[in-house]
């Protein structure tokens, strides 16, 4: 067996072509300790609008304002609304990296000498400051939570564009041919019930804080909040970007990210055998995305047959793992984790010439390894022009 991390190199002997380098995913291959992984900051913040707009505030961010505890319970009908009451985001636009982007750009004179400079990241060399980004990884939190659920992936592919830019690593993922198709034919039903997964949040969240939430208006999915979070797993300096659903005017700590709440909804279940299931491959990826940003709690809503919620339940992020880990069939953090920081130390030692039109392309499908192509300029090339030059002034 292969050593987690090491890439797949042949012997140049005669008439062998040495294959390109490629990483595997098989879970047993990455079962080591837990790396480290600082505990995510929040560096600001931005929002898009009605129209997906970028704003460089909070002024998406909503409230959580669960149903009283002493009342009657939820009875939210998660299909109220449907289709009147809903403008679903355009997804033939495909954005990339793009609003994270405009909020570096906006912040890359404070990103350089912010914040605390903490003794241990300088001794070990990790220090904020200028040099900082050029040392860094670039990415959604989407991307990332899908590299920690591969070890674990059995239907789904991805493909992540890799460019370098002055240091700096980004990750902009591009949509499989087969996860395209996919959508272009998304089943009546799914549709619904990605709406369903709005409309909870709908019901959950208040526009300011104190208030309460106001299910009777639309649905609009091109209104986000995005965290903008700083972090380190392993060797590897990040900046990322996440979606974050609310925050809790209660929360013990009102300092973001730990003020904030995942919403999810999920099938009511009814057996030991579904609550099993649940736990296998939904609370892996529930971990997975709000681990990342440090999201402390994720409150799940469970809906009947007939898409109403009557129970509410929160895990905490740091608990998930309790469901499965005296699970043979269970998933790993240290896993996720030992992968993620793998396939960054392959990204980062393939990328090696500094250029924003050269793309490395990691392509990954279930039960094979990662591999890597190599393309310049369109279809692929992400860094937009206005980006490139604003930076090189
Ligand atoms: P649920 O996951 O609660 O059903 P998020 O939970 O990440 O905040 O996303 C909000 C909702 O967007 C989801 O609600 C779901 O309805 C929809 N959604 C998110 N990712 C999706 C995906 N990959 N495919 C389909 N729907 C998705
Ligand atoms: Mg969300
Ligand atoms: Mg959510």
């Amino acid at each position: 067996k292969r050593e987690a991390g090491k890439t797949e190199v042949a012997e140049p002997r005669n008439k062998v072509p040495c294959p390109a380098p490629s990483l595997p995913t098989d879970p047993a291959l990455y079962s080591g300790p837990f790396p480290f992984y600082r505990r995510p900051s929040e560096l600001g913040c931005f929002s898009l609008d009605a129209q997906r707009q970028y704003h460089g505030d909070a002024r998406a961010l909503r409230y959580y304002s669960p149903p009283p505890t002493n009342g009657p319970g939820p009875n939210f009908d998660l299909r109220d609304g449907y289709p009147d009451r809903y403008q679903p985001r355009d997804e033939e636009v495909q954005e990339r990296l793009d609003h994270l982007l405009c909020w570096l750009l906006e912040h890359r004179g404070r990103l350089e000498g912010w914040g605390e400079n903490d003794s241990l990241e300088k001794n070990l060399g990790y220090s904020w400051g200028p040099g900082w980004l050029a040392g860094a990884i670039v990415t959604w939190r989407g991307h990332l939570t899908k590299l920690l659920t591969t070890p674990y992936e059995r239907q789904e592919g991805w493909q992540l564009a890799a460019s370098r830019f002055q240091g700096t690593l980004y990750l902009s993922e591009v949509e499989t041919p087969a996860a395209r198709a996919q959508r272009l034919a998304r089943p009546p039903l799914l549709r619904e019930l990605m709406y369903m997964g709005y409309k909870f949040e709908q019901y959950m969240c208040a526009d300011k804080p104190g208030s309460s939430p106001d299910p009777s208006g639309e649905v609009n999915t091109n209104v986000a909040f995005c965290s903008v979070l700083r972090s380190r797993l392993g060797s590897h300096p990040l900046l990322f970007s996440g979606e974050v659903d609310c925050t809790d005017p209660q929360a013990p700590s009102t300092q973001p990210p730990t003020c904030y709440v995942e919403l999810k909804t999920s099938k009511e279940m009814h057996s030991p055998g579904q609550w099993r299931s649940f736990y296998r491959h939904k609370l892996l990826k529930w971990w997975a995305q709000s681990f990342l940003p440090g999201v402390p709690n994720v409150v799940a809503g469970f809906r009947n047959p007939e898409g109403f919620v009557s129970s509410l339940k929160t895990f905490p992020t740091m608990e998930m793992f309790e469901y499965v880990r005296n699970d043979r069939d269970g998933w790993n953090p240290s896993v996720c984790m030992n992968f993620c920081a793998a396939f960054l130390s392959f990204a980062q030692s393939t990328v090696v010439q500094d250029d924003p039109r050269l793309v490395h392309l990691f392509s990954w499908e279930p039960g094979g390894p990662v591999t890597v192509s190599v393309h310049r300029d369109a279809p692929y090339a992400f860094l937009p022009i206005w980006y490139v030059e604003a930076m090189t002034q």
